[in-house]
């Protein structure tokens, strides 16, 4: 997704700004540029394809100590050197870079060629430009700005230079992050902390409607009505080297070996062996609020989505409460029911999405409590649902989530315990699963050491150009995320179904060339799973079992076999071979896996 930096001090801005544009580099993106101030012009260099292609037109040889950049992620007009940002107007004056959409850019467009300004691109963010040249009158450029963004009808998150004011940055904020990082003697600014922590963890996080002015021994931010905001720093909990790569080849890789220790920072401190339940400090409902809830409702996107699918089914186990998971992009749209006894739940790693976020919103309009599971700390989701439990999983780089999704469940689990704890789930219940979440790390590492196994299940997709992914209640959330990484990394069709629904269809579809990985925990549902391993085998569909030791009735083609912990959290371990799976058939297809074709890490547009 789209990512802005910039950065104004004493320092030459170029190399700073063009290092901040490769850390975003994980977010995806298809063109790059950068624009400098010095000596009263601006030096801009912008590029199709990724930022290496960008220094080969050498900007970091721009002299100036202000700066703005920027990755894009096309919406408006193809991917291309013209239209990358950042975009100026007429006369090469200001310059603008932008995330998000401007819904009113064609009428605006029609009125500045009116006007008799020339569009040199066919983005919508070129408007700014133009609009920000036509209507300096000299103010200081935050009151032109806001008087611009009054034109504008959408989301954005933008920052503007003036070759004429090296003094001042302006930053604005509506729908797509913005973060300012304070330096000693120099500011930064980025749409994403992961550009800022190799110079500052200390950050201010705007708000919606804010813009803020940037001088490099401070900033002051308003509202676009012209009212001072008062804004505090908070620390960003992740140090620079969190996001090397280290040892591994690819981030997904890293990632899915860091669960054993990022599980056991979302677990830390929060597992409590007095009475048998959990702890969550990040709660502002307390037990009498918890009693009161009578539905329980969970909203995320993706990977997050599917967390929270997993976590209604805990939730429903352990607390006996109704409760289901839907996609926030499906919820937000479709005028739902908002109820005061519903708990509302938003899953987000990157707490930006901008579904889940409008799902948040919606929900807190219309009365709803909600709490937040999320990663990033100080993130959009987090502070507009204003209590929840932070993940704590570290920074994930790769497009793909893995820890984030293991963490996410297990944060479930957390909230599960603890309100099946107040209701009817007893000491006994609760000791054991306490138990068992104390031992999940040591679990998910024993399973990681085992990778050359999974490499090997790998090889039955060779030729493979289709997949099914098949599971049962809990099992169906984790088949569906199994899914979702093949997708994503491998490009393979891969299509999830419970396993009671294939033969309502998708049995037609079983061939020796569809491998099907079916999700088989030994439980009390595992005879009605061996009844559709039987009908895949019968019409020649390879099996792939991920499952736990024991005779089974039936031989699978390849399977991998996991030690049972407790039934509740196994699906959290069955999961963990899947994303092997995932990784290793993309591996033998030779497909990018850290940045997949098309998709972008934190999606901040609608
Ligand atoms: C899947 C994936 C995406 C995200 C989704 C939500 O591997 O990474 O589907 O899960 O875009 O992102 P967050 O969790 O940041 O809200």
């Amino acid at each position: 997704m789209c990512g802005i930096v910039g950065y104004i001090g004493k320092r030459q801005a170029a190399p700073i700004l063009l290092e901040g544009l490769h850390r975003l580099e994980y977010r995806g993106y298809d063109s790059a540029g950068i624009a400098i101030g010095g000596k009263g012009k601006l030096r801009v260099a912008k590029r199709k394809g990724r930022v290496r292609e960008l220094d080969t037109l050498q900007p970091q040889k721009f002299k100036g100590t202000f700066g703005i950049a920027h990755t894009r992620w096309a919406t408006h007009g193809e991917p291309s050197d013209r239209n990358a940002h950042p975009h100026c107007d007429g006369s090469g004056r200001y310059a603008v870079v932008h995330n998000g959409i401007v819904e009113n850019a064609a009428a605006l467009r029609a009125q500045l060629t009116d006007r008799g300004c020339i569009f040199t691109s066919d983005t919508d963010t070129e408007v700014f430009a133009h609009l920000i040249a036509l209507m300096d009158d000299g103010s200081p450029l935050e009151s032109v700005v806001g008087a611009a963004l009054g034109r504008i009808v959408g989301a954005y998150g933008l920052a503007v230079v003036d070759a004429e004011r090296p003094d001042t940055l302006v930053v604005a904020r509506n729908g797509s992050p913005l973060v300012l990082g304070i330096g000693d003697g120099e500011m930064f600014f980025a749409s994403d902390p992961a550009a800022l922590v190799r110079h500052t963890t200390s950050v201010v996080h705007l708000d919606d409607g804010e813009i803020a002015a940037v001088r490099a021994d401070g900033y002051e931010t308003r509202t676009l009505d012209g009212a001072t905001t008062v804004k505090t720093p908070s620390t960003i909990p992740w140090k620079d080297e969190a996001f090397e790569k280290g040892e591994y080849t690819h981030y997904m890789r890293k990632e899915i070996a860091e669960q054993p220790d990022a599980v056991r920072r979302t677990l830390g401190g929060r597992l409590d062996t007095r009475f048998q339940t959990t702890h969550l400090g990040g709660l502002q409902l307390g037990a009498r609020d918890l009693l009161d809830v009578r539905r329980v409702k969970i909203l995320g996107c993706g990977a997050a989505y599917l967390a929270g699918a997993v976590g209604a089914h805990l939730i429903e186990t352990l607390a006996r409460i109704p409760a289901h998971a839907e996609p926030a992009s499906e919820f937000r749209y479709r005028n739902a029911v908002v109820e005061r006894d519903t708990l509302y739940i938003a899953v987000s790693q990157s707490g930006e999405t901008f579904d889940t976020l409008a799902a948040v919103q919606e929900i807190k309009r219309k009365g709803g409590r909600i709490l937040g599971i999320v990663n990033v700390v100080g993130s959009t989701i987090a502070r507009e649902c204003g209590q929840g439990i932070y993940l704590h999983a570290g920074p994930e780089v790769a497009v793909v989530s893995t820890k984030t999704f293991t963490c996410s469940a297990v944060a479930m689990a957390l909230l599960a315990i603890h309100l099946g704890r107040l209701r009817d789930l007893s000491v006994a219940s609760g000791a054991r699963l306490v138990r068992a979440l104390q031992v999940l790390p040591d679990h998910i590492a024993a399973i990681l050491a085992r990778e050359p196994e999974i490499a090997q299940l790998a090889e039955a997709f060779a030729g493979a150009e289709h997949a099914f992914y098949v599971g049962r209640a809990a099992g169906h959330a984790i088949a569906a995320e199994g899914a979702l990484k093949l997708k994503e990394v491998s490009y393979l069709h891969a299509e999830a179904y419970p396993a009671s629904e294939l033969k309502h269809g998708p049995l037609a579809l079983i061939s020796l060339q569809t491998p099907s990985v079916v999700v088989l925990p030994r439980d009390d549902l595992f005879a009605k799973n061996i009844s559709t391993v039987e009908e895949i085998k019968a019409r020649g569909g390879p099996v792939i079992a991920i499952t736990h030791p024991g005779e089974a009735p039936t031989t699978f083609d390849r399977s991998f076999e996991i030690p049972a912990l407790e039934p509740e959290l196994d699906p959290l371990l069955l999961n963990i071979p899947l994303q092997l799976l995932a990784y290793h058939v993309a591996l033998q297809r030779g497909t990018n896996i850290d940045q997949p074709r098309n998709l972008a890490k934190s999606v901040t547009v609608e």
